[in-house]
């Protein structure tokens, strides 16, 4: 089996236990959640415009936009996500998306031009070489109007040292390598079968996206912090619960959320880029 092969493979497995549905419901996810939606508001154009959310899983974010008023499609390479996605817009009210189908963000099946944003929400992480993600971007870039938006999610290269540090797992010897490699050149894989440890994946050093972005004849114009330092709070899911205190705690992410020193203890970074 070829390399690409056995990463689509592994990945399709990961996700085929289900466990995506739930993940942003609390602790680091809630607050991945939160912050995204915050980016998003700012960056995304105003409702009603058509956006596509590739990678876009369950359809946590779709259906949110529906909500908002925008036409959304979702594409995804899982089919249980896909009809997790139709299932979550069916049962709420003013949520339709425009469309929900399986698809590759590789190879779009949308015409040139036709949408005023797209939304790169997990296909960058998952694909390990580079040529694949600049193909994913320049999709994105072909799919987008002129002087729409891009924006693309990345783990961040040391990302799985520090929650194995936050977590415990770098206690495990096996978790250890897997990090080390992760640190050396940011491509990911763990041979554990333990779900905790993730999946076939890329991480990407923070300087690393724009240049990215770049090669794929997109207008880099910002790379942020999605949870910052904020997932490290050991009282997070109590923070986030009272509103006070979470409006505190977003508002201070954002005044760091694009210092470059600070990049690299986010797990994910959100690449903000236009087509020119
Ligand atoms: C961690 S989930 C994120 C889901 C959602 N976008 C979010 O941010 O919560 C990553 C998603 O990217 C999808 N994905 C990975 N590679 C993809 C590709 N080449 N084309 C389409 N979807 C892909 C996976 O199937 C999965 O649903």
């Amino acid at each position: 089996m070829g390399n690409a092969s056995r990463d689509a493979e592994e990945i399709a497995e990961y996700y085929a236990r289900g466990l995506e549905r739930d993940r942003l419901a609390g602790g680091a996810g809630a607050l991945e959640l939160a912050r995204t939606q915050v980016l998003l508001e700012r960056y995304l154009p105003e409702p009603p415009a058509v956006v596509v959310d590739v990678g876009g899983g369950p359809g946590r974010y779709a259906v949110w936009l529906a909500e908002r008023g925008y036409h959304v499609h979702l594409v995804d390479l899982v089919p249980l996500h896909v009809e997790q996605a139709r299932a979550a817009a069916s049962t709420r009210p003013g949520a339709m998306l425009a469309s929900a189908e399986v698809g590759d963000a590789r190879a779009l099946r949308l015409a040139d031009a036709s949408v005023d944003a797209v939304l790169l929400l997990g296909p960058l992480y998952h694909l390990r070489e580079r040529r694949e993600r600049l193909q994913v971007l320049a999709e994105a870039r072909r799919v987008c109007r002129p002087d729409g938006v891009v924006i693309a999610a990345a783990i961040s290269r040391f990302a799985s040292t520090l929650d194995g540090l936050h977590r415990g797992y770098l206690d495990d010897p096996a978790f250890a390598v897997v990090a080390a490699g992760d640190r050396r050149d940011g491509r990911h894989r763990n041979p554990t079968g333990n779900p905790a440890y993730f999946t076939t994946a890329y991480f990407h050093r923070p300087e690393d996206l724009a240049a990215e972005c770049s090669a794929a004849g997109l207008a880099h114009e910002a790379t942020l912090a999605v949870e910052g330092a904020g997932w490290l709070l050991a009282d997070l899911d109590a923070r986030l619960a009272d509103q006070q205190r979470r409006a505190v705690l977003l508002a201070a992410l954002a005044t760091l959320e694009a210092e470059p020193t600070l990049l690299g203890v986010s797990p994910h970074l959100l690449a903000v880029a236009r087509r020119r």
